[in-house]
């Protein structure tokens, strides 16, 4: 079995065939997907769908691209949606330089205030981190993040940085970018821990190879295991179980 870590279900490029995808998603071996909320509205909507979904959890905060939705009100309505059943994870938060959809100290206070929350809640976080590794691992170390880990979704930081998310207790999410051409991020993939391994397709991007460029979806993660196990990173099913065990661990998922 796989899991998808971080899809994004409840975006509108999937409303014309959820059930179809989820039906090719455990066909291709895909039994267990977290369905990520980036702000309030995605995050009732991606709650609803693990409600009504008994492959599909859920997961509630504000990406950075939407910090500037995430003012005192809003983020004073989280603790609810993250206490809904089937809610297992804080995020998406985080901190995007490369794209700064939102000011910096703007991001940074959303994120501070994400990290508190799951602390307080127990419960991981999922992150963005893009152009901001270093000043990420600095908050999260600043602010006690080890205490409940999480993912790091989408992992574009150096082997170091990579070392110094794992000290700090967060598991390394890859996805279709390990199947590009001279990956680095596939380098990076094969020297993480293994018990600190996560796939994830952040559907509906970043389609891995051989569906590059199409709208990403949940089955497409075996293409991320097939990847890594060529690459050297073990077996195929080593991947699947390996990888699975760890989702199942850090987000309390039955197994
Ligand atoms: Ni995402």
């Amino acid at each position: 079995m796989l899991i998808d870590s971080h899809a994004h279900l409840m975006f509108p490029q999937f409303s014309g065939d959820l059930d179809e995808l989820l039906v090719r998603a455990r066909a291709a071996g895909v039994g267990q997907i977290v369905n990520v909320g980036t702000n309030l509205e995605t995050s009732r909507a991606a709650i609803a769908m693990a409600e009504t979904h008994d492959t599909v959890f859920a997961s509630a905060g504000f990406h950075p691209a939407d910090s500037e939705k995430a003012d005192a009100s809003s983020l004073k309505k989280l603790p609810d949606l993250l206490a809904r059943r089937r809610v297992v994870a804080v995020g998406e938060t985080g901190l995007d330089f490369y794209r700064n959809y939102a000011p910096r100290e703007m991001q940074e206070r959303a994120f501070r205030v994400h990290i508190r929350l799951a602390c307080e809640m127990g419960m991981p976080l999922i992150i963005h981190s893009r152009a901001a590794e270093t000043r990420v691992l600095d908050i999260l170390e600043a602010e006690g993040g080890s205490k409940v880990g999480g993912a790091m979704h989408c992992f574009g930081g150096n082997a170091a940085e990579a070392r110094r998310a794992v000290d700090l207790n967060f598991h390394l999410g890859f996805g279709g970018i390990v199947t590009f051409k001279n990956s680095h991020a596939l380098k990076v993939a094969l020297g993480v821990p293994v018990e600190r391994l996560i796939l994830e397709t952040d559907c509906p991007f970043l389609a891995p190879v051989p569906k590059r460029g199409k709208r990403n979806e949940p089955a497409y993660v075996r293409y991320v295991a097939e990847c890594l196990a060529r690459a050297g990173r073990g077996k195929f099913d080593s991947v699947c179980r390996q990888t699975t065990q760890n989702a199942q661990t850090l987000f309390g998922l039955p197994s």
